[in-house]
């Protein structure tokens, strides 16, 4: 029994596949969940709440109040109840309205309050499905790290034929448990991640940095945390919020206190993902007083900072990971494989910044990745939390073969 134990909050909206959610509430129950439903109020419209109630041996949630004895549904204690909660059939509607945060009923107060991870099935008609709003309101669910169960294709209650209909309840329960079985993959492992620019003074008010977001160290310090790592996350200055109990955030500005940082805590980690747009130079001098203007040109000699991904890779030892990032604008290959070897990492992750969705400060990422034993996987475009588990799931593969 893969759920044994776990608290699921089934979610089910107004679509005509919730007939399926009795199934997957037997499903679920099979499985050693206990299993709560929140219904929509047009989800009564569909499928009747006795027949969920029966099946997942739990009265049905549909309003804050209850109009017989004046009791109150918390709108937020579901949310906090629930170990995973499940919305399907997500229709357009209730997706859009998590996407936006509208909370108008019991269900969506409950997603806006879990802090548990929540599986999206959506099930509409083909063309609502296709609509431009539809899809950046599920990309949005991605971003935030919602699981999104893609809609299979067939036949849709239009009588049209496309892609819409709702996964069945059999790939729902085995997206679930996958994910509670991934959730202790790195269970007492420490795992270091660097991420964000740096920035390097000029003089008091002027810096040397670039466009990098942190989004994608920031991810993958999630997808970490997700799979029961112990995270230490060493960002420059990123405008990004992080609230996770596994991940200690550790906040530098320059790459010199990015390096301090790294070589204090790397003794202590099973791996290093040095996902940091690091500078490599940094100004020589830096101006006590702000540069005055004047008529003629300025000329700030700089000096390499230290490369903290080669330093790590001189002290790791064999049962340490490290891996890197190579952010190219041509010869990406050839560049990332000399990296690869230069700073002695069990893999390099090759992103290019020339192509449209990839490199910094996009919500999406391209990437390949290199081994050191010469193998290459090409991914496609992806959103960078799902790139973060593809990587996570690499270098998992790789602290298999250390252990062999
Ligand atoms: O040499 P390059 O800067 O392209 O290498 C990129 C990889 O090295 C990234 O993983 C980056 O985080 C890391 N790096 C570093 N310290 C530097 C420069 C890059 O750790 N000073």
């Amino acid at each position: 029994m893969t759920l044994s134990g776990k608290n699921i909050l089934l979610g089910i909206t107004g679509g005509i596949a919730a007939y399926k959610s009795a199934y997957l509430t037997r499903l679920l129950i099979k499985q050693g969940a206990i299993v709560k439903v929140v219904m929509t109020p047009t989800a009564k419209q569909f499928i009747t709440p006795l027949t969920l109630a029966t099946l997942s041996q739990n009265p049905i949630l549909v309003d804050f109040f209850n109009s017989e004895n004046g009791g109150w549904n918390s709108h937020v204690s579901l949310g906090l109840w629930a170990d995973a909660m499940i919305i399907a059939p997500a229709t357009a509607n209730t997706i859009a309205k998590m996407s936006n945060g509208i909370a108008d009923n019991l269900l969506t107060t409950s997603y806006l309050s879990a802090r548990c991870p929540v599986f999206v099935a959506p099930a509409m008609d083909l063309d609502m499905f296709a609509h431009p709003a539809t899809r950046r309101n599920i990309a949005a669910l991605k971003n935030i790290g919602n699981i999104i169960i893609d809609a299979d294709e067939g036949e849709l209650a239009s009588g049209l034929t496309g892609k819409g209909r709702m996964a069945e309840p059999e790939k729902i329960v085995a997206a679930v448990s996958d994910y509670f079985e991934q959730s202790n993959q790195l269970a007492g492992k420490t795992i270091m991640i660097t991420a964000g620019p740096t920035y390097e003074n000029i003089d008091p008010v002027r810096f040397i940095g670039n466009y990098s977001s942190g989004k994608m160290g920031f991810a993958l310090a999630v997808a970490a945390a997700n799979r029961g790592a112990d995270v230490i996350l060493i960002s420059g200055p990123a405008r990004l919020k992080i609230n996770n109990s596994r991940i200690q955030r550790i906040d530098v500005t320059s790459a010199e206190q990015m390096y301090e940082a790294c070589k204090s805590n790397f003794e202590k980690c099973d791996a290093a993902i040095m996902a940091a747009a690091v500078a490599d130079y940094r100004p020589v001098n830096v101006s006590e007083q702000k540069i005055k203007k004047a008529d003629n040109a300025l000329t700030i000699t700089l000096e390499a900072t230290p490369d903290i991904a080669k330093l790590l890779g001189q002290q790791k030892s064999d049962r340490q990971l490290l891996i890197g990032f190579a952010l190219e604008t041509e010869n990406g290959l050839a560049n990332a494989t000399e990296k690869l070897k230069k700073k002695n990492l069990d893999f390099i992750v090759l992103n290019s910044a020339n192509e449209l969705g990839a490199g910094f400060n996009t919500d999406t990422n391209r990437i390949t990745i290199l081994k050191k034993n010469g193998e290459k996987i090409d991914y496609q475009l992806k959103s960078k939390n799902e790139v973060a588990n593809d990587i996570i799931d690499q270098m998992i593969v790789a602290a298999n073969e250390i252990d062999k």
